[in-house]
């Protein structure tokens, strides 16, 4: 293994500079297209817990993780992970290759704001009312039909239907836009953020409050707030949830990595990780006010026409939520065409620094490994990804588009990536290395605890989460793949292939020979020498032997008895304890490593990982089984108002965010006075 020595790379003018970029790519059409929907469909409120939960637990420490990767290699993600240990490049591919993957679907969704935006601007210029506009229950059929029909011609059902050329349009100018913000490198990224970061944090506001003003908004809230317990028993919430924080947080896909690789060489880590996450979550829960008051005063207007049906079933949910409820509630404004036209030219600001974002991290990555001209890989970049993008401007395009965003913003796709890379760092690499670049340039230093939440426990977390929604996916009535009457399920299919496909390619890339590429030891890095000594050896091969026993009894438990082990508690009880037991051993070697140059073997490494795999079937069996008998009763409909659960959920949310927020901006100043200000705010 080796240290790096610092060389010259681009940077970003200034902190802020930096800052904004990073939150103008976390905070995006994610907060208030992908958010709500994924709340709305995992029946509302209990996808608040794990979704906080996971921003705050997994999302602060991974972030910094890839702050710090970045910085330290001053590489984009396939490079970066390469000059850790050459073997771990892929992983950074990996991440890359899911980002070209969203690239070819999010622009989309930006057309979708480019024409809101253009219909907005011809009923101004034409002094007429909003296509969609209507009071009563009109006004929400009129939303529903609009996008549904009049928009997207929608038809359901796996084929593609005709091409839908004026969403073509509006998806070219998306693409033309996001190569002109990024052509010129990141000096200019950071100055674009200035305008596009701000804007839209007003208009949510200017929302919500017209969303809290509508009749019946309380409803909406006790959706929005008030948890159905029942929802947690499912592993579709929590892998909703939590590729959600990957989505939102633009962790993993090697966007995070990829901006921290241009940071000054002084800059702060920590603290803005903290604050991007914060900024991230802030804007997210305002936006579900926004849209779930609307969503309550809809379900209103529909009451009072005798439909009866409440806010669950109000719009069918899935990915066309937001372009619905927007513009309903933009309707329903005074002046209905301007705010309409203020609202969508905002989406299109917050959309398109995340969209750019996500190319930039894909050009860094080939550049970097290639060494070809970014003037050349960018228009090809934009015509492949264009190109892609062409499945979701059919009729059809919607439903694929939801089809590959939850592969890629599930467990199969981001939560996976994140858990290898949690693994690839600390089990495979030095994380203290890492902790100390990051602790060095930071406002608050981090503490060890860090290195075990890389370590074990997010792994532990997100193993089991894997291996829940893997048993929940196999053991589905007629499979994953076919229907219970036994067709095939296209868009399954297609998703999982597309998910095969990604690691495969990631690996043949990792293994492409490149003639600029910098290795271990290829005079970038100062080599350290590491020791094993006899003990080490022995120990390695005793914690490796343990974590095999313990795989091998869960493996024989599954075969047998398929994945209801109420029955084999004993020997589950058995494999969690070797398993626990092989992690600590490993555990308790790395740490040393931690300390010193005293290097555990590759078998204590893989003893690591395959121990906390062991532990996480063994958390996610239990579940199975505790869940397998919960009664799965519907969300009960027509509740009154919010109850003290909602209240205490509201209080914990605005605490976080204000307390979180106001406490990173204090740690931010009282460090800036009480140290070398430059380290705050480089000079060039
Ligand atoms: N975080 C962005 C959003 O919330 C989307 C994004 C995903 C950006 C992945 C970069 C990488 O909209």
């Amino acid at each position: 293994m080796a240290e790096l020595l610092e060389e010259q790379r681009e940077t970003w003018g200034t902190r802020g500079g930096f800052v904004l970029a990073a939150v103008g790519s976390a905070v995006g059409l994610g907060n208030l297209w992908g958010f709500p929907y994924k709340l709305y469909d995992s029946g509302g409120g209990a996808f608040l817990v794990p979704y906080i939960i996971g921003m705050v637990c997994i999302g602060i420490p991974l972030l910094i993780l890839e702050f710090s990767l970045g910085h330290f290699t001053q590489r984009a993600a396939p490079n970066a992970f390469g000059r850790c240990n050459k073997r771990l490049e892929f992983v950074g591919w990996w991440g890359i290759l899911l980002g070209f993957v969203i690239i070819m679907y999010y622009p989309v969704i930006l057309a979708y704001c480019f024409s809101f935006l253009y219909f907005s601007a011809q009923s101004i210029i034409n002094g007429t009312a909003l296509p969609w506009a209507g009071s009563g229950i009109e006004g929400v059929e009129n939303a529903k039909t609009f996008f549904n029909e009049t928009y997207l011609h929608k038809i359901d059902g796996p084929g593609f239907g005709n091409m839908q050329w004026h969403i073509l349009t509006p998806l070219i100018i998306s693409w033309v836009l996001m190569y002109f913000c990024i052509f010129k490198g990141v000096k200019l990224v950071g100055k674009i953020v200035w305008l596009t970061v701000p804007l839209p944090f007003l208009m949510l506001i200017v929302l919500a409050i017209r969303g809290l003003t509508l009749e019946g908004a309380m409803d909406g809230l006790v959706y929005y707030l008030d948890p159905d317990w029942s929802q947690l028993a499912k592993p579709t919430t929590w892998r909703l949830a939590f590729g959600q924080v990957f989505f939102s947080l633009s962790l993993a896909y090697g966007v995070m990595l990829t901006y921290a690789s241009f940071l000054h060489r002084k800059s702060d880590l920590n603290n803005n990780a903290a604050i991007i996450c914060f900024a991230d979550l802030g804007t997210s829960f305002v936006g579900g006010i926004a849209i779930f008051a609307t969503l309550g005063g809809m379900a209103f207007v529909t009451q009072q026409s005798g439909n009866g049906v409440g806010v669950a079933d109000v719009v069918d949910g899935g990915p066309g939520l937001a372009f619905i409820a927007f513009p309903y509630a933009l309707a329903q404004l005074p002046g209905a065409a301007w705010w309409s036209l203020i609202f969508f030219f905002t989406l299109v600001t917050l959309g398109i620094d995340s969209a750019f974002s996500i190319t930039e991290s894909v050009l860094a990555g080939l550049v970097d490994k290639t060494g070809w001209k970014r003037s050349i890989v960018l228009p090809a970049m934009t015509v492949v990804g264009l190109a892609f993008g062409l499945v979701f401007v059919t009729q059809s395009g919607l439903n694929w588009l939801y089809t590959i965003d939850g592969f890629i913003n599930g467990t199969w796709g981001i939560a996976f990536l994140g858990l290898l890379e949690c693994v690839a760092l600390s089990w495979f690499y030095r994380i203290e290395t890492l902790r100390s670049h990051a602790n060095e340039r930071s406002d608050w230093k981090l503490g060890v605890w860090w290195n075990y939440a890389i370590r074990l426990v997010i792994p532990i977390v997100l193993g089991t989460l894997f291996i829940w929604s893997l048993i929940d996916d196999v053991t589905k009535e007629g499979g994953f793949l076919k229907t219970p009457d036994g067709e095939w399920i296209v868009f399954n299919c297609v998703g999982l292939c597309v998910m095969a496909m990604v690691p495969i390619v990631s690996i043949a890339l990792s293994l492409v020979k490149s003639p600029v590429y910098t290795g271990d030891g290829h005079g970038v890095q100062k080599t350290i020498t590491y020791h094993t000594s006899y003990t080490n050896r022995v120990l390695s091969i005793v914690a490796f032997l343990m974590a095999m026993i313990s795989a091998a009894v869960l493996i024989v438990i599954i075969s047998v008895h398929g994945t209801n082990i109420a029955n084999m508690k004993v020997w589950m009880c058995y494999a969690l304890v070797i398993g626990v037991a092989a992690v600590l051993l490993a555990n308790y070697q790395m740490a040393k490593l931690d300390k010193s140059n005293i290097a555990p073997t590759v078998f204590n490494r893989f003893a690591g990982v395959i121990g906390t795999l062991d532990i996480s079937a063994c958390i996610a069996l239990t579940l199975v089984t505790l869940t397998g008998t919960a009664a799965k009763a519907p969300r009960e409909t027509a509740a009154k108002g919010l109850t003290s659960t909602s209240y205490i959920i509201l209080a914990v949310a605005c605490l976080l965010i204000a307390g979180g927020l106001s406490w990173c901006f204090w740690r931010a100043m009282t460090a800036s006075s009480d140290e070398d200000k430059s380290i705050q705010y480089p000079s060039s």
